[in-house]
């Protein structure tokens, strides 16, 4: 148990694990009272009237938070701070080019919002329409999530490492008639072509798209559509630099993030105003510990929940100095991320395991050689932490000084649930301890009973709802029902299997579903198969998870050919593969083995066996377990020997 820190817990909004304790008790003897005083946050135009409603009938779920409530996020993060604290820099753009900096003040940040805000209402955007953002890390896709916020459209971002296909299905779905985006993208030094890939994409959903703003990153030209395509910052030169706030219900959405679930395409989760503001807002301040004097640095990418909530709307509700990252952990070496923590003086930073692990298997001294004096608090997201990197992250990134919090949420809940409090969590390395104040956490068995007591494994479900709790998926309440909402019925099942130890603390042991942590990211094993079988040389395709040193989770692709393709090169065959999962989807889901098999291991019934593939992946040969009962057992024999001569 790593106890915690007497600097730290001493100036910490919560400094005792009994003033924990004791918020945490209160929050769930008095849910109304407790979160209804976290909604004063926020500034209202209207006070909320009901703290939280649940709708009942048959077959379906539904709830909402502050009822009554009027506000605009984008108000909430932006113009309440310009009196108090106009010149506090609001956000530090950490460009890709190293040590070029940009702060950009409170004022600044209106005016830039304002100013968009105006470009997107001058072509036609109004309340409720949707603006797809498929933008790099610059400070155009802050501004503009925060003018659709200002103005009620609901924004739709796509991480610009998506392929033109997986962002023309998120268009698509979404409806959106506004595309944002840049004529390039840069990253470690290279660039990334975002308007040709945008072009692809708005081609393929016929008129859907009128607008494609574009923001110029580089200097490359690009071809610009006449009638369709306008540069923004020539747009925005034209603009006003005040633009009113619309007042919106607090159950008006926010925005529609996608994410991959074990079956189908990603789902567009729904995030609304009122209820998600104040969660983003209230656990950044919680679990980060802000302060006024705080430089916060996220180094997400804002293409995911984690930018969503704790790159902006957290940080900026809280009128906090927040830091955009462009670039990569690596470039142009492994210090990168210490030489910003040094240039800045950041004192919260906050990242994902696999970039530690990316960055601790080239020694030392590529940390050590920076000084990181101003680091108070270190962050991890996105996937369970080997205790052994948790033990490098707090001994050598943080010189044994900082509290490490290791926070457990999804993209569904909005905000963490389950953290670490830096000034009062005794901390176990590897687990994300403890229920933030107003969440409940349940073990469910298979059966659907709730696992009381310590010491246990469950199935994670969340019990009642918290303001942060997404509301629908976009366009399909009825998969929202399902998919979270009908094995267990009267919890919220999370996905993730988790053990309660002897102290009640939480251990997350993986997914309980065919969805893959890669990198910290969720890949559907679905979404990749059906990228690979949509090429011609693929008749099958089953997809599994495999252990990879830096990812976490790796891909493992086994693929039977069609018979034009059986006989061709294998090295090649499985380029071409590889390079069609990318297409696809995008690198981040481009498998890291891929083997050309005689056939699947399936039941009689024709069901592909996972739990085989799986084994072989990790190259647990000896633990196969019985395959007597497959259809063709011998197809697991050659799948085996081919795997261990690496083929
Ligand atoms: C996993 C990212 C263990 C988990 C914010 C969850 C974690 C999924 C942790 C959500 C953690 C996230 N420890 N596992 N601290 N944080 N996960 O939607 O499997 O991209 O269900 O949200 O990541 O991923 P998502």
């Amino acid at each position: 148990m790593e106890p915690v820190k007497d600097a730290i817990a001493k100036r910490a909004h919560v400094g005792t694990i009994g003033q924990y304790r004791a918020l945490y008790a209160q929050s769930v003897e008095d849910p109304a009272g407790f979160w209804a005083k976290q909604a004063k946050r926020l500034d209202w135009f209207v006070d909320p009237l009901v703290v939280r409603e649940e709708e009942e009938a048959e077959g379906t779920v539904d709830f909402s938070w502050f009822g009554g409530g009027k506000l605009n996020a984008a108000w909430n993060c932006v113009d309440r701070h310009v009196a108090e604290r106009g010149d506090k820099t609001a956000i530090i753009w950490a460009k890709d080019e190293v040590g070029e900096y940009e702060h950009i003040s409170y004022r600044r940040l209106k005016q830039e919002v304002c100013r968009v805000a105006n470009v997107l209402r001058a072509h036609g955007v109004r309340k409720g329409d949707r603006v797809c953002i498929y933008l790099p890390m610059i400070p155009e896709l802050a501004f503009t999530m925060l003018a659709c916020a200002r103005i009620g459209a609901i924004h739709s971002i796509v991480f610009a490492g998506f392929s033109a296909e997986s962002l023309k299905d998120r268009i698509e779905d979404a409806g959106a008639k506004v595309l944002v985006t840049a004529n390039e993208g840069l990253r470690g030094g290279k660039t990334i072509p975002l308007k040709a890939t945008s072009d692809k994409a708005v081609d393929a959903v016929g008129d859907l798209v009128e607008t494609m703003i574009v923001v110029r990153r580089t200097e490359t030209e690009v071809p610009m559509k006449a009638g369709r395509d306008v540069w923004l910052h020539e747009e925005a030169a034209r603009q006003r630099l005040s633009c009113p706030a619309e007042w919106m219900d607090a159950e008006d959405p926010l925005y529609i993030l996608y994410t991959s679930g074990s079956t189908g395409k990603p789902k567009g989760v729904l995030h609304t105003t009122g209820g998600y503001l104040t969660y983003a807002a209230f656990t950044h301040e919680l679990v980060f510990d802000v302060h006024e004097d705080d430089i916060y640095a996220c180094v997400a990418d804002i293409g995911w929940v984690t930018g969503h909530s704790y790159i902006i709307y957290g940080p900026l509700a809280n009128g906090a100095t927040t830091v955009m990252f462009e670039s990569t952990p690596l470039y142009p070496d492994a210090s990168r991320y210490w030489r910003l923590v040094d240039d800045l003086g950041v004192t919260i930073f906050y990242t994902a395991p696999t970039a530690i692990r990316a960055i601790e298997r080239l020694g030392d001294e590529w940390v050590t050689k920076t000084s990181r004096k101003s680091l108070r608090i270190l962050g991890t997201v996105g996937e369970p932490i080997n205790p052994g990197v948790w033990q490098w992250y707090h001994d050598v990134v943080g010189n044994g000084k900082c509290a490490i919090v290791d926070t457990w949420w999804q993209t569904e809940t909005g905000g963490i649930m389950i953290s670490p409090l830096p000034g009062a969590t005794p901390c176990k390395p590897g687990s994300a301890t403890l229920p933030l104040p107003g969440i409940q956490p349940v073990l469910v068995d298979d059966e659907g009973n709730e696992v009381e007591g310590n010491d246990v494994r469950g199935n994670l479900c969340i019990k009642g709802s918290w303001p942060g709790q997404a509301r629908t998926i976009w366009g399909d309440h009825a998969r929202f029902v399902d998919v979270y909402f009908t094995r267990f019925p009267g919890y919220y099942l999370t996905g993730d299997a988790c053990r309660r130890d002897e102290d009640g603390y939480y251990w997350i042991t993986g997914r309980i579903d065919d969805v893959l942590n890669v990198s910290g990211h969720r890949l559907g094993t679905a979404e990749v198969e059906s990228a690979l079988v949509a090429h011609q040389a693929v008749a099958e395709a089953a997809v599994v998870g495999m252990p990879h040193d830096v990812k976490g989770t790796g891909i493992h692709a086994y693929c039977i050919c069609t018979p034009a393709w059986e006989e061709k090169d294998r090295a090649e065959v499985i380029d071409v593969l590889k390079k069609q999962v990318r297409e696809v989807i995008g690198a981040i889901a481009t498998p890291d083995r891929l083997m050309v098999v005689p056939g699947l291991p399936k039941t009689r019934s024709g069901k592909i066996m996972r739990r085989i593939l799986r084994k072989i992946a990790a190259a647990e040969y000896d633990d196969l377990g019985d395959i007597t009962t497959l259809a063709d057992p011998s197809v697991v024999e050659k799948i085996v020997d081919d795997h261990k001569a690496g083929k």
